[in-house]
């Protein structure tokens, strides 16, 4: 049987017992700050399983798509090793939310894996496992299942505390928990292992394949267990398992869906297809982890769930590496990944090209640095070392981008140790460098006295050159070494150093194996440029002939971004008026921040206009010219120019058509259409009298419509609604229905509260002359007054006091019929009370109210009322 069919035929059984199908979760939890990555069928649930949330069904069957790596549940480095393991893998559940519970759950489980007409496994292969003290499914499994007693195994706390089990499942740290009653494939004795509970039982003999949780509990930060609302079921079916033993092979990998992307990895790697080779393994597992997480939105990067994509990512392209193929590879496999799942995950198919060109942005960074880095381990590795310096493993880390543990795996390979506590000395120590210099920029007082810097950059992204400076730590030096950070001064130059609120480039500095990554280009007196960087290969020195080249698709934003900035501040003029006065811009890749004097907030309309305005400039598409003129003539030509900005005789202006011009020094798209898309993002105010204003162009606008379009269409599912048109309504519509039914809970609960409070009276305690009525009753605190004066209305012998505990306050009232108020004074009596619970209070002798913290004191302060009252009326 077919991964697939099995996947079907698993939804199928369980819609036909009356469960609704429902699709997989993303991998990133939604509004769940406890959770790294969805690792279960159940996460999408959670807050119907704790009372929270309710859907239209009691029964569900899901395919959820899981990532084990990082958090709680972390598989990562034992992915490729083993039979079992992966990041990425898919768990088939069915879920009862106060539904049934044990005894269902057991039988659904049996009939499916047993019944000749759904997997018609054997029985004899199958063992279950309990929680030690579930008599309850101990007997399910004994004497309605008819399992033999010595399969039924039971497993109590075996990782050493109250409810650490194998038996006892929880998501995390906190949330739904329970007993479980996992179902055990035997794969017969030609395989090492012995069953759940013995010592073998981490042998590969005897596999889980069903997990059946008891939801019962929630955990909460403190540890406590709180029972749920009602008991439900939560199981899990590795379904990659399952299709080993359905395809009478024993490890996963073995599988047709992994069978194929096994071979998909040798071809792309250049080796021959053998199962003995566990590269092919991980690359076969991390293909499906990296796709899936990046369809659902999470990209490479340094942090959070970023880092751990970035890491699964480079420990593929490394065992590509140790295969011999060191060009970009990994991202070919997407394609094979898509034929094998995408029917079933349409995301993937969907959104194929977008992850292909993820992977290979992130391998070909990597791959710049992963060559050099693996000498420098082979080197510290020489001579039959046994432990790997801290200090190598943090320059590998720094330096070359290896994460720690894609260097643990390499040691692993070599039963070598890795000298944790040295690496974490040296996190520290650049942790305390990188406070004390914010940033590269910091670097810029250099002394140098050198010839000027020629720059070629309005016309050259790429010059020859030849060395005339470098600098370490600051100070002037004649080499720079590979990992070393430092500045480079050439003579002529590509790179825009920062100016005029445009960004210094980025880019390389290179010739042979001499590879030096630009960072920053900043100046470093006025017409001399330093770049600076990281040395990431070979040995610089002065005099050294190099080319520099800055990094294109970086250089052609800025100037979109720039460019764009000139025709805003031109529309901002018209629109706002004359006024309106440049005040500070920044001029980077990703946006343009422009920041203007005026008194009020820029409303949508005009923001609308200077947007139109803009666009319109853009699609007249006219050219960019820039001229070096003397500073009379540019006054001449109306050029605008900053009041108080310092300029020299010579002057560059910068002119779009009719629409602009302006004194610049920066660099600038060839005509006003290669800035496309223009868009305002964002407007607010940072000073008295100052607006800032935020922008984007090309792609970037490009992307930013896409998320808002996603945005819109997500919103149009969660609100249900039909077309764009009408979600609004529905909105509205949506938050009139909640405020009608808040309202009418309200009602009802005070309604109820009065109904329950007039039993009271029917039961109150016939006192001499009095009926008291002295009660704790789940109410609102607004609530008791209106209940109070209806039950001292009902008698003209009541003496009453209730009270409510709402989130940890007590609320008092007392209240005395009319005729009785001469002996008993609801005001003495209700403060008689709140003394007792840590609050003070009085009122009238009719009616008096009271509050008090020390809820644990209530019971006790009830029961004194008696005799106060008695004490009274004698
Ligand atoms: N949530 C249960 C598990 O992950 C079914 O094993």
């Amino acid at each position: 049987m077919k991964t697939a069919e099995l996947r079907q035929k698993f939804l199928k059984f369980f819609e036909s017992k009356g469960h609704q199908i429902v699709p997989s979760s993303s991998l990133v939890p939604h509004d769940d700050p406890t959770l790294l990555f969805t690792n279960a069928g159940m996460n999408q649930f959670k807050d119907v399983f704790l009372g929270f949330d309710k859907r239209a069904y009691s029964r569900a069957t899901t395919a959820q798509k899981c990532v084990r790596a990082g958090g709680k549940h972390n598989d990562l480095e034992n992915v490729g090793y083993t039979a079992r393991h992966h990041t990425f893998f898919e768990m088939m559940g069915n879920f009862s939310f106060g539904d049934y519970f044990k005894k269902d759950a057991i039988h659904f489980a049996w009939e499916f894996l047993t019944s000749p007409e759904w997997l018609n496994l054997p029985k004899e292969k199958l063992l279950a496992t309990v929680y030690a003290d579930d008599d309850e499914a101990y007997n399910i499994w004994l004497n309605e299942i008819g399992m033999p007693s010595e399969k039924i195994i039971r497993i109590g706390d075996n990782k050493g505390e109250r409810y650490a089990s194998d038996n006892f499942w929880q998501m995390g740290d906190t949330g739904p928990c329970g007993p479980c009653s996992e179902i055990f494939y035997d794969h017969g004795d030609h395989i090492w292992g012995g069953p759940p509970g013995s010592a073998e039982e981490d042998g590969d003999r005897f596999i889980e394949i069903w997990n059946c949780v008891f939801m019962q509990f929630n955990r909460d930060e403190s540890g406590t267990m709180n029972p749920l609302p009602k008991p439900s079921v939560d199981t899990g079916m590795g379904l990659e398992r399952m299709a080993a033993v359905m395809q009478h092979v024993h490890a996963n990998y073995e599988i047709d869906l992994f069978q194929n992307l096994l071979k998909a990895a040798a071809r792309e790697t250049g080796v021959e297809f053998s199962m003995e080779i566990p590269s092919l393994k991980v690359i076969a597992d991390h293909i499906r982890a990296c796709s899936f997480l990046i369809a659902d939105g999470v990209l490479p990067s340094n942090e959070g769930r970023g880092y751990v994509l970035r890491r699964i990512i480079r420990r593929a392209v490394r065992h590509g590496y140790k295969l011999g193929q060191k060009q970009a590879f990994f991202y070919k496999l997407v394609k094979d990944l898509v034929a094998e799942m995408g029917a079933a995950y349409p995301e993937l198919q969907e959104k194929q090209s977008q992850i292909a060109e993820a992977l290979k942005n992130e391998e070909t960074r990597f791959a710049q640095t992963l060559e050099t880095g693996m000498a420098l381990l082979e080197e510290a590795l020489q001579g039959g070392v046994q432990k790997l310096d801290g200090v190598v493993i943090f320059k590998l880390y720094d330096t070359y981008g290896f994460p720690y543990d894609l260097t643990a795996d390499i040691c692993r390979e070599r039963n070598i140790d890795m000298d944790e506590a040295g690496f974490e000395r040296e996190m520290e120590a650049q942790r305390t460098r990188a406070r004390a210099a914010q940033s590269f920029k910091a670097n810029a007082q250099l002394t140098y006295e050198g010839c000027d810097t020629e720059f070629k950059g309005y016309s050259e992204r790429q010059t020859e050159a030849t060395i005339v400076a470098l600098y370490k730590d600051g100070e002037p030096v004649n080499t720079l070494e590979e990992g070393d950070s430092g500045a480079v001064v050439i003579d002529f130059t590509p790179f825009y150093a920062e100016s005029g609120g445009q960004v210094g480039d980025v880019g390389y500095i290179f010739s042979g194996d001499k590879r030096f990554e630009v960072r920053d280009t900043q100046k470093i007196k006025a017409a001399v440029t330093g770049q600076f960087g990281i040395l990431v290969s070979g040995r610089l020195n002065v005099g050294d002939a190099v080319t520099a080249k800055i990094d294109n698709d970086v250089r052609n934003a800025n100037m979109r971004n720039h460019s764009a900035t000139h025709l805003m501040h031109r529309a901002l003029r018209d629109v706002l008026g004359t006024h309106v006065e440049q005040k500070g811009s920044l001029v980077t890749a990703e946006l343009t921040r422009f920041d203007i004097s005026h008194p009020q907030a820029v409303t949508a309309e005009e923001i609308a206009e200077v947007e139109r305005r803009v666009n319109a400039a853009i699609l007249a598409n006219v050219a960019v010219d820039a001229a070096v003129m003397s500073m009379e003539d540019a006054q001449k030509a109306g050029a605008m120019m900053l009041f108080g900005e310092k300029y020299g005789d010579e002057v560059r202006v910068l002119k779009m058509g009719d629409f602009s011009t302006e004194l610049c020094g920066g660099t600038h798209v060839a005509r006003t259409g290669d800035i496309g898309l223009f868009k305002i993002i964002s407007e607010g105010g940072i000073a008295a009298g100052i607006r800032r204003l935020e922008a984007i162009t090309g792609l970037n606008a490009l992307q930013w419509a896409q998320n808002q379009e996603r945005l819109v269409r997500d919103i149009i599912g969660e609100v249900k609604a039909q077309t764009e048109k009408d979600v609004l309504a529905k909105i509205q519509a949506n938050a009139a229905q909640t405020k009608a039914l808040e309202k009418a809970l309200s009602q009802a609960k005070s309604e109820l509260a009065v109904y329950a409070a007039a039993k009271l009276l029917d039961n109150a305690q016939d006192l001499a002359g009095a009926s008291l009525v002295v009660a704790q009753i789940d109410a609102e605190a607004g609530a008791l007054r209106d209940i109070v004066t209806d039950l001292t209305g009902k008698s003209d012998q009541a003496v009453v006091l209730l009270a409510a505990v709402n989130t940890g306050k007590v609320s008092l009232c007392a209240g005395v019929s009319k005729p009785l108020t001469a002996k008993v004074k609801a005001g003495d009596l209700v403060k008689f009370v709140a003394e007792q619970i840590g609050g003070k209070g009085g009122g009238r002798p009719d009616l008096a109210q009271a509050g008090g913290t020390d809820a644990d004191k209530l019971p006790q302060a009830l029961a004194s009322v008696n005799d106060w009252v008695n004490g009274k009326l004698a």
